[in-house]
């Protein structure tokens, strides 16, 4: 084949596979496969630089694109479970099981599936020292460091119940709870909301930086222990064993004596699970008598002696009307397919997200096609796929438009986003609409008694064109506007008046600067009291606050760099709005690091990042984000980057492990 050819089609192929990682969190190849592809890639671009593509995928070892855990075999491979869907599968695998075991009495364990992400902890002398993802089952990757991250697992055995080493299997989750409200905060922030706490789980756990991991308050629920010596006879003494030393093992599990016993735990739980902090899909059912387990053993790919019974998932399908695509206010066009009604799992179902023209690309939606929609853990019912022997013939296919549905404007999209953006923020309707609605909730300028309606229907008159025109309506302003008594516009303007009292965390939150959710607002206001300061703020300024990072970072200079944006501010002040906040000093805990700066990286045994950087700061010490020959001490923690560490050496900068960092506090 044509070698120029054989590259773009590895190129491709790449490009595929780390798009499904990166961006829907779907790994459709082995960690092996992959990286034999990139070698292939990397060896042919090696022999013939002329054909080798500008932005290849190999141009982006180290960086976010290519993989970067490291890969490592599991000692005991991690298999799946038979799946299980109605009674008489169930009294199937029974009769399977009485058949093995011949004359001998038996009994089960059953205990809830829980839907996350498959994770392997491997202890040696008392210390946690890896946690793996399932990977393939044979190899996975080691996210260490972002398993510490989980509260509930212990870093240290003290009490002599386990052998040296052993391993310890459990499924990790985002809790329901930290799943919404990242949601929330994204579509505050004008992002599209992640599809489920699942993916979101696994994405997390897939983060280069675990100090955005430990943000995530993740979790898990640890089902199984696995060692060349089992100090146990059974699956429930296991259980209680690895509950006694602090492993977080859920309390939902029972012990039964038969089938019909099995049956009524799943008719128990149907309901009952919806209360749980996790999303369960199903139900596993294990031989307890490990000997028992032995005896049965396994097939190549799962447990003779265990089963999963699935809940029946709740879908429905029904005929797309149309697709309308929504602005949102930063922007960004959202797909929305308009659905004929259809009823499904208590509520009646009339549109779905398709989130962007990825998914869209992927489920190939065509007029009057026929979808199957799906609740599970999403608030959002989603599009789970298309019945194509349904489609119509010379149906046409659904194109994410080339303009703003809004106002015309061409679409674009950035490299590596999945979000087609419209640019034109100052004149496009929806964008207008949704700035100010925004502006106006609860967690922001609270302004009640101003509907979305009476918003549109004012922006549409053109008598406000930005939120900071609310502060010049007056009982004129509606005149000649149908269906406003003299009372409902001495409320409005009573609100927009209260408004001005309004803490300036919230304003900030309010003016609606991407990325800048209703926390990083409070944080921002901490670090720097006054929109002038924060407007003055440099971008190394701004990365030292905790949270700050480098899109936030990036984010708010660009905003103060329009000028639209900064008369919009200039009339919220002579409005009156609450544009600084007196924030009481940080007292200083003491005065060793005054004058200082520092770079952290990596992990630490002892602090959080943010308390790490805390710290600092409360003892006059400067957290800077990039290595200079300014700086003064570089805090290397586990797993720091290598070029870093390079850097510093170069330029002759202290380098402190966390206890010379205490040392030097003392
Ligand atoms: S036991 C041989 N117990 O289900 C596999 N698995 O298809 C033994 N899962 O990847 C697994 N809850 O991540 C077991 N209580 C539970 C579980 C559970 C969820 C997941 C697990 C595994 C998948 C099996």
């Amino acid at each position: 084949m044509d070698i120029q050819k054989k590259m773009q089609e590895l190129v491709d192929q790449i490009n595929h596979y780390n798009h499904a990682y990166y961006q829907l969190n779907e790994s459709l190849i082995t960690d092996e496969a992959f990286d034999k592809l990139l070698a292939e890639l990397q060896k042919l671009e090696f022999e013939n630089p002329l054909f080798a593509v500008p932005n290849s995928p190999t141009q982006f070892v180290g960086g976010t694109i290519t993989k970067n855990f490291k890969s490592v075999t599991h000692q005991f491979p991690m298999l799946s479970l038979g799946n299980t869907y109605n009674e008489s599968d169930l009294r199937d695998f029974d009769e399977r099981i009485q058949k093995a075991l011949g004359e001998e009495k038996y009994e089960y364990i059953c205990e809830l599936k829980f839907d996350g992400v498959a994770l392997s902890f491997w202890y040696e002398n008392g210390k946690l020292i890896k946690g793996v993802t399932r990977g393939d089952g044979t190899r996975g990757d080691d996210i260490t460091n972002n398993v510490k991250t989980i509260k509930s697992i212990p870093h240290t055995i003290q009490s002599q119940d386990f052998p040296t080493t052993f391993e310890v299997r459990g499924e990790g989750y985002m809790p329901i709870s930290s799943f919404e409200k990242i949601n929330a905060d994204k579509i505050s922030q004008g992002e599209a909301p992640l599809a489920n706490p699942r993916n979101a789980a696994s994405g997390t756990f897939k983060l280069q930086d675990s100090s955005i991991v430990a943000q995530r308050n993740m979790a898990c629920f640890v089902y199984a222990y696995l060692g060349n010596e089992i100090p146990f006879q059974t699956h429930e003494e296991g259980l209680m064993l690895m509950e006694k030393n602090g492993f977080p093992v859920s309390n939902t599990y029972r012990k039964c004596g038969n089938i019909d016993e099995v049956i009524q735990y799943i008719e128990d739980w149907e309901e009952k699970r919806h209360d749980l902090p996790l999303n369960t899909d199903g139900i596993v059912i294990k031989i307890n008598d490990l000997g028992q387990q032995e005896r049965l053993g396994f097939t190549a790919k799962s447990p003779r002696w265990a089963i999963a019974y699935k809940y029946p998932s709740e879908i429905a399908h029904t005929k797309i009307e149309s697709v309308s695509y929504q602005v949102g206010r930063t922007g960004n066009v959202t797909p929305v397919a308009n659905l004929h009604p259809v009823y499904l799992a208590g509520t009646v179902i009339k549109r779905a997200s398709i989130h962007n023209a990825n998914e869209m690309e992927r489920l190939d939606l065509h007029e009057n096609d026929t979808v199957y929609i799906e609740k599970g853990g999403e608030i959002i019912p989603k599009i789970t796929g298309v019945d194509a022997s349904k489609r119509l013939p010379n149906a046409a296919k659904f194109e994410f438009p080339t303009h703003c549905p809004a106002c015309d404007q061409a679409l674009i999209r950035e490299e590596g986003e999945a979000n087609h953006y419209c640019i034109n923020d100052s004149h496009c309707p929806p964008q207008i609409k949704g700035r100010i609605e925004h502006f106006i909730q609860r967690k922001a300028l609270n302004i009640e008694n101003l509907g979305t309606e009476t918003i549109d229907l004012l922006v549409e008159k053109g008598i406000i064109h930005n939120a900071a025109d609310l502060y010049d309506l007056n009982e004129e302003s509606f005149f000649g506007l149908e269906g406003f008594q003299q009372k409902s516009i001495s409320n409005i303007l009573t609100s927009i008046e209260k408004s001005k009292q309004i803490p300036f965390r919230q304003v900030l939150f309010g003016i609606g600067i991407r990325h800048v959710g209703a926390t990083i607002a409070e944080k921002l206001v901490s670090a720097f009291h006054r929109i002038e300061d924060l407007q003055n703020a440099t971008y190394e300024e701004l990365i030292a606050v905790p949270e700050i990072g480098d899109r936030i970072a990036l984010s708010i200079r660009a905003f103060f760099e329009v000028e639209e944006n900064i008369q919009f501010i200039d009339k919220l002040r002579s409005s009156g709005v609450q544009l600084s906040e007196e924030i009481q000093e940080i007292v200083l805990e003491g005065q060793a690091l005054v004058g200082k700066s520092f770079v952290i990286s990596g992990v630490f045994e002892n602090f959080e990042r943010d308390d790490l950087k805390a710290k600092i700061v409360a003892n006059g010490g400067k957290v800077v984000s990039s290595i200079s020959s300014k700086l003064d001490y570089l805090v290397a923690g586990n797993n720091m980057g290598p070029a870093k560490l390079e850097k510093a050496t170069q330029l002759n900068i202290k380098i402190l492990s966390e206890e010379d960092f205490l040392a030097l506090l003392s």
